[in-house]
């Protein structure tokens, strides 16, 4: 596979917050259309590593490639970013926040713009609040503005980070079957998450843990590598967190 093949290449990353170390000499690699989970505790590095791919920090070493590119510039209009905690302008209205990213990401024809904002709107299920303000909406409704700020201008390549976090199950199931459309439309989705649920969903897995990558994989083969036929994904992730610590001792 050539580096233009991948959605996202992270070759030998760091990157330090002063002296501490939140990305560790990491390296993955994303093929494009597919849902590529990373999961790992708090503070393993997922938020860091998505803010690298944003082209919001730089690593301290290595390099990383989205779409075959430098993150950053030019790139923005390609990526669709879902920040861990929404940052949605609180004065104004649900449609207002969605047709502001979908101007900021350069979606200038104000007849077109008007129907993706509606189409994008009713794909997250809030046409009925799309006249209210953000802080009159429950958590999960900020999710899905969010979800919405992120998709608008149709980019080819998703970086979610926790989009999940605070959804209901029904929710949770039909943000998953609208990734899955994305992802048979060729739209590349990199998700981070805490919850097996999520990661059942994924088509490969990196676990992420003190800023490397532990293990990488499908479900099924990371299940497969402990060895044991009832284990799930949290028995996969434990197996590789046991066997790293191993290594250290
Ligand atoms: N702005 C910052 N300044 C200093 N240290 C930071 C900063 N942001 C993150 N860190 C540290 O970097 C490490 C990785 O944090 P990061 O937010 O990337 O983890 P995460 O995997 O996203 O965790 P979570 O699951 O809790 O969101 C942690 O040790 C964290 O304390
Ligand atoms: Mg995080």
């Amino acid at each position: 596979m050539t580096v233009n093949d991948s959605a996202v290449e992270v070759t030998n990353a760091s990157f330090v917050y002063g002296k501490l170390k939140a990305l560790d000499n990491l390296s993955l690699s994303a093929p494009r259309g597919i849902s590529y989970g990373l999961l790992g505790p708090n503070g393993a590095g997922k938020t860091t590593l998505i803010r690298l791919l944003v082209g919001l920090l730089k690593p301290s070493t290595g390099e990383v490639r989205v779409l075959g590119q430098t993150p950053g510039g030019k790139m923005a209009a390609q990526i669709g970013y879902m920040p861990q905690q929404p940052s949605l302008y609180q004065e104004l209205s649900v449609a207002q926040n969605i047709d502001f990213f979908a101007k900021i990401y350069g979606l200038k024809d104000k007849p077109a713009r008007a129907r993706r904002v509606e189409d994008t709107i009713k794909l997250v299920d809030l046409w009925e609040r799309r006249g209210d303000g953000i802080n009159k909406l429950s958590g999960g409704m900020k999710q899905r503005v969010s979800l919405a700020c992120a998709i608008v201008h149709n980019p080819p390549l998703l970086l979610l980070d926790e989009p999940t976090v605070g959804l209901d199950p029904e929710l949770r199931a039909g943000f998953w079957q609208h990734f899955r459309n994305l992802n048979r439309q060729g739209v590349t989705i990199l998700i981070s998450s805490h919850t097996m649920d999520d990661a059942a969903h994924c088509d490969r897995l990196a676990f992420i843990r003190k800023g490397q990558v532990i293990a990488s994989g499908t479900p099924e083969e990371l299940k497969k590598a402990t060895g044991k036929p009832d284990a799930d994904l949290e028995a996969a992730f434990l197996h590789f967190v046991r066997r790293e610590d191993k290594k250290i001792v």
